[in-house]
């Protein structure tokens, strides 16, 4: 999509179809909906005036209608966006309406359109003009490149609006729609990495796409499988990988800032688990619904978005990432359950289940960032079934042994729009994963508290080194069709995890 950023009147601006935001002013449970458009422009708000008094557009969130010929207008469409209530207007939520936007203009065929920047002294203006460019890039896509029947309705032009004069709040919408480019390309590319069939994305195939998108990027991309892994001890990992007939791939990218930093100063290690299918291995999953395990390298893909974006970013701060790729199969080479493994780490574990094999490559993959100088730590990992129940679909699991990387994380999610919940991992804890015959075993002792026990087993891999761990199971793939985004991968804990990194720049 090309994307443009105009400061002009919307009213008189020519285009095929116009969208302006609208929320529902009212207040209180069973009002009646008041919806008002977010604009200043006479010549729009005198083209929707009978649609409004109407009743038939209540501008809930992600609602549209369209309207032909508008009188007065530039535009040959307007269409009505809904935002809901205006108390609970958030960036957020116009990331979500400008994704409804676009979703609206597709299956007619749009392939131009124009959004009016919203007028509204309740939210902040950067942040506003990147969330409606994410939105916008985020809801143009779609999962089709393996149909036959595809058409490309792709929205290939699209100008965001803004009267405004002001050089410097001019200014801070130019800044805010620029990142909003960069990082909606970010998370649409590890939207597409997770789209990929087992098949086809496979670890050697992961690591070979990393390394292209970091040749593009200028990040230094360095593949290894399976002798560096067994060189490295990575024992933990390894188990997991032998029993495909795929090679695993151990994948290391590393962005450095232009100016060094000073000794002393953080480098952050990003940890992804890369599965790029789980069968469960001996301890095989049902055959309902397993198709699904495509997306268990999410979390790695995840990371690859993260470096996408942080490369064109250039935050002042050393970040690693570290995905840890491989296939979960049954086979007679495969690992069994009552296996000991010793981890990088040093650490022995007792095998109970196979299909807790996540937490087993991301142990020495966190073990391993540390033996590369990561003095900080965050993993993401489609990790358990167990923070799907917990948690739905809304939010992910967030983890941490550290107040302050923690506190960093949350401030992030106001910034990148995305739902996290703190979910505990105290010491306390530490009998879920205590083994009879070795440290730790790989599983917790029964099903209760399932995502806490995975953290446990992770706490026990990051040590003293503050640690933040995502399980972005639930999260990672749109279950249900939104207004506003595709059903299928969702590209969740890009935006946050590049905030993170970004607290410590
Ligand atoms: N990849 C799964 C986690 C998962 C399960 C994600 C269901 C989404 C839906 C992970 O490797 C796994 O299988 N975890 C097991 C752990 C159990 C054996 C302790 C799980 O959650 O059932
Ligand atoms: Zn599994
Ligand atoms: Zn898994």
């Amino acid at each position: 999509m090309n994307t443009k950023l105009l400061f002009a009147d919307a009213g008189e601006f020519q285009t095929p179809m116009l969208a302006v935001f609208a929320v529902d002013l009212a207040t209180g449970k069973d009002a009646k909906p008041l919806p008002a458009l977010l604009t200043a422009s006479d010549a729009i708000s005198s083209a929707a005036t009978s649609l409004l008094a109407s009743g038939e557009f209540k501008a809930t969130l992600g609602e549209t209608l369209l309207l032909h010929a508008p009188a007065g207008l530039g535009a040959q469409r307007l269409l009505l966006v809904g935002l809901g209530k205006t108390n609970d207007l958030t960036p957020d939520k116009l990331r979500k309406g400008a994704g409804a936007a676009v979703r609206a203009a597709k299956p007619r065929a749009i392939r131009e359109m124009a959004i009016v920047f919203p007028e509204t002294s309740s939210l902040p203006t950067g942040l506003s003009a990147r969330a409606i460019v994410e939105g916008a890039e985020l809801g143009d896509m779609d999962y089709d490149t393996y149909r036959s029947d595809r058409k490309d309705l792709a929205v290939k032009s699209l100008t965001l609006i803004a009267n405004q004069p002001d050089p410097a709040t001019q200014q801070q919408l130019r800044t805010g729609f620029d990142e909003g480019r960069v990082v909606a390309a970010a998370q649409n590319f590890a939207r597409s990495l997770v789209n990929e069939p087992g098949n086809v994305l496979t670890p050697t195939a992961l690591g070979a796409r990393t390394k292209a998108m970091c040749d593009e990027a200028g990040l230094k991309c360095e593949v290894f499988s399976s002798d560096k892994i067994q060189e490295l001890k990575m024992n933990a990992f390894w188990a997991v990988a032998k029993g495909s007939a795929e090679p695993p791939a151990l994948i290391v990218m590393t962005y450095e800032p232009a100016t060094l930093p000073a000794p002393g100063t953080p480098v952050l290690g990003l940890v992804g688990k890369g599965i790029t299918f789980d069968t469960g291995g001996i301890s095989i999953k049902p055959a309902e619904g397993m198709e699904k395990m495509k997306y268990d390298m999410a979390g790695a893909a995840a990371m690859i978005g993260a470096m996408h974006a942080i490369a064109r970013l250039k935050p002042a701060v050393k970040v690693i990432a570290i995905l840890c790729s491989a296939e979960n199969m049954p086979d007679g080479n495969a690992f069994k359950p009552g296996d000991i493994i010793t981890a990088m780490s040093g650490t022995t574990i007792e095998i109970i289940n196979t299909d807790a094999e996540g937490r087993l490559v991301l142990a020495d993959g966190l073990h391993y960032a540390k033996t590369l100088g990561c003095t900080h730590l965050i993993d993401a990992a489609t990790l358990t079934g167990a923070c799907v129940v917990a948690l739905g679909t809304l939010n992910f699991g967030v983890f941490s042994n550290d107040e302050a990387a923690w506190e960093a994380f949350m401030a992030g999610l106001t910034v990148s729009g995305e739902k996290g919940w703190r979910l505990p991992c105290t010491d306390d804890y530490r009998d879920h994963i205590k083994s009879e015959i070795a440290d730790i075993m790989n599983t917790g002792k029964n099903r209760y508290g399932g995502a806490i026990s995975a953290a446990m087993f992770l706490k026990e891999f990051a040590g003293d080194t503050p640690w933040v761990h995502l399980d972005i199971a639930g999260t990672a793939w749109n279950e249900e069709k939104k207004p506003w985004i595709a059903y299928g991968p969702s590209g969740v804990a890009v935006r946050s995890i590049l905030e993170w990194v970004r607290s410590y720049a």
